[in-house]
């Protein structure tokens, strides 16, 4: 495939990617508004499950088959859909779900379009869609293209030091896990202006790219949570990485404009994170 018509293809997934995640928001926002309640819980009491999440998921799902028969499928809720034609749909159908369930504004639908990665860990995420149904805001990224929210091109806050750096972060769902997260935070929080937790990695990452944010890590986040993020935030002009000096995981993600990513990580370091 030729350079031009590799571009052409990837417009054609964020065409796709976009005209889904707004179908999906705009049904999960009337599911909101017709009530909703736990449907069942996951790895521990706290990690919930609602019908929406569910039901957009299933919607999700049926509309990339119907144009991609050939992709496969990774989403939060359902088993991996495996493809043949080398692309991975990453799909968070409600990032956010407790923001959700208390009706607190701050919920995505998330969309990457993933080539070469095992049901969609690893390889390169060509697209990526993050819509907050609530507020109607939309960001996206094309791999090599840029970032934009309704048009307008996002680039992340440089020259930010890390003692004046507003840094998002997140808590997993398990209680060990968030003592660890806790004494992380315990040691870095003297060192930054302050500490965010917004309840969806996808709209944190979105966050860093459109300056809401200078820093953003986490520890313990799955693929569709920061997939499509964190090509937005890439795209923004964030470094974005993982332990060791390696790409983003299941591990850890850490994204800020490049200075401040060094310093942020170092920190991290020193807080006892692999970083
Ligand atoms: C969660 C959110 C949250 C992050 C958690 C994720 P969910 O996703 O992204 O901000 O801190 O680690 O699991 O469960 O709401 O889809
Ligand atoms: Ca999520």
């Amino acid at each position: 495939m030729t350079q031009h018509e590799a571009s052409v293809a990837s417009v054609a997934l964020l065409d796709l990617a976009r005209d889904i995640a707004v179908r999906a928001a705009e049904f999960a926002l009337d599911a909101r508004r017709a009530g909703v309640s736990v449907a069942a819980t996951k790895s521990t009491p706290t990690d919930i499950v609602t019908a929406a999440d569910r039901d957009t998921e299933t919607l999700i799902r049926s509309l990339i088959l119907e144009s991609r028969p050939d992709d496969g499928i990774v989403g939060e809720e359902d088993a991996a859909h495996i493809g043949t034609s080398g692309l991975d749909w990453v799909v968070d159908p409600i990032d956010g779900t407790v923001n959700f369930l208390y009706g607190i504004p701050a919920w995505a639908v998330s969309i990457a379009v993933v080539e070469g990665g095992a049901a969609g860990l690893g390889g390169t995420t060509l697209a990526g869609v993050v819509v907050n149904p609530v507020t109607g805001e939309l960001f996206e990224a094309r791999a090599g293209a840029g970032a934009r929210l309704a048009g307008r091109e996002l680039v992340v806050n440089t020259g930010v030091a890390l003692g004046s750096a507003l840094v998002g972060t997140g808590f997993g769902y398990a209680a060990e896990r968030r003592r660890e997260q806790a004494a992380v935070l315990l040691e870095l929080l003297p060192h930054i202006r302050d500490i965010r937790r917004g309840g969806s990695a996808s709209l944190d990452l979105c966050s860093l790219a459109s300056g809401r944010l200078d820093a953003y890590y986490e520890r313990g986040l799955n693929a569709w949570d920061h997939a499509a993020g964190a090509l937005i935030a890439r795209e923004a002009g964030a470094q974005v990485g993982g332990p060791h000096g390696g790409r983003e995981s299941s591990e850890l993600i850490v994204a800020a404009a490049p200075g401040l990513f060094e310093e942020l990580s170092d920190a991290l370091r020193a807080a006892g994170v692999d970083a």
